[in-house]
């Protein structure tokens, strides 16, 4: 199968790119599925229920959240009548929503997809790799596996790709806006990435227009609200094409396209 997985979008420059891209690359890679990191779409914080529905227009198939899924209340809501949003599986028990989905396609391939919150320097949740243990139960009939892994810590990122290595076919890391270059395939078969990167303008402090995060570092106090940058959006994901037999990786590759990063394309799919 091939897969993308498009990085965390922030805010209606991340959107934009997200909504004129997907459809075209899907028909020219001949994706069979297309996950987005939905958690900064909405002003940079949180995700409403149009802008899920305009990410399901462009045929995204499922979208999964991080630390920010719950910014805009009315997720607390929503989440429970959209079964392709996906939230930290490590929430403690009765939080709305799910921490795991799956999702099947027109040719009737099922792929399940897991979304896990770090615990190193964020708000600690319960224990990721228990969640993981538990979401990968529901494997059964599944031709892949994806698992986002929403972190600040690069070491927690590694040690949950290690854990899953042999039983997801992508561990992808999400959370810092920035991509890393260490995409490779482990010992045991998972696709594996640091952080996929933002979909979002990167004249910016992570997605948000410069002057009042500069403010803040400079003056330490807090003199206006962060708003995402607006300028023109790097598409941010990783490609990955999976054996059906085995659900594990066959080739991993980073994709950039627009804005202000060097562009790169999967050679494999082109
Ligand atoms: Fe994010
Ligand atoms: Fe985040």
């Amino acid at each position: 199968m091939r897969l993308l997985f498009i990085g965390d979008v922030v805010g209606r420059s991340g959107r934009a790119a997200v909504v004129q891209q997907a459809p075209r690359l899907r028909a020219r890679w001949n994706l069979d599925f297309v996950i987005v990191n939905g958690e900064n779409a909405a002003g940079g914080f949180g995700l409403t229920e149009s802008i899920f529905e305009e990410f399901l227009a462009a045929g995204i198939d499922a979208v999964t959240l991080g630390n920010h899924a719950f910014d805009q209340r009315e997720a607390l809501v929503f989440i429970e009548r959209q079964p392709r949003l996906i939230r930290p599986a490590n929430y403690p028990p009765g939080t709305p929503g799910r921490g795991a989905a799956v999702v099947e396609n027109a040719k009737g391939a099922r792929l399940l997809i897991v979304n896990l919150l770090g615990r190193i320097f964020m708000e600690a949740l319960d224990d990721p790799f228990a969640a993981l243990d538990r979401e990968l139960a529901g494997r059964d009939g599944c031709q892949a596996v994806v698992v986002d892994v929403h972190a600040e810590a690069t070491s927690e990122k590694w040690a949950l790709g290690h854990f899953a290595d042999g039983r997801a076919s992508l561990v992808v890391g999400t959370h810092t806006h920035v991509p890393s270059a260490d995409h490779r395939i482990l010992a045991g078969g998972t696709g594996f990435v640091t952080d996929v990167g933002m979909t979002g303008d990167y004249d910016s402090v992570i997605g948000m227009e410069k002057d009042e995060p500069l403010r803040r570092f400079v003056r330490r106090i807090p003199s206006g609200r962060f708003e995402p940058a607006m300028g023109p959006a790097t598409l941010c994901a990783v490609a990955v094409e999976t054996d059906d037999a085995s659900g594990l990786a066959r080739r991993v590759a980073p994709v950039r396209l627009g804005g202000r990063l060097q562009e790169a394309r999967p050679s494999f799919w082109e």
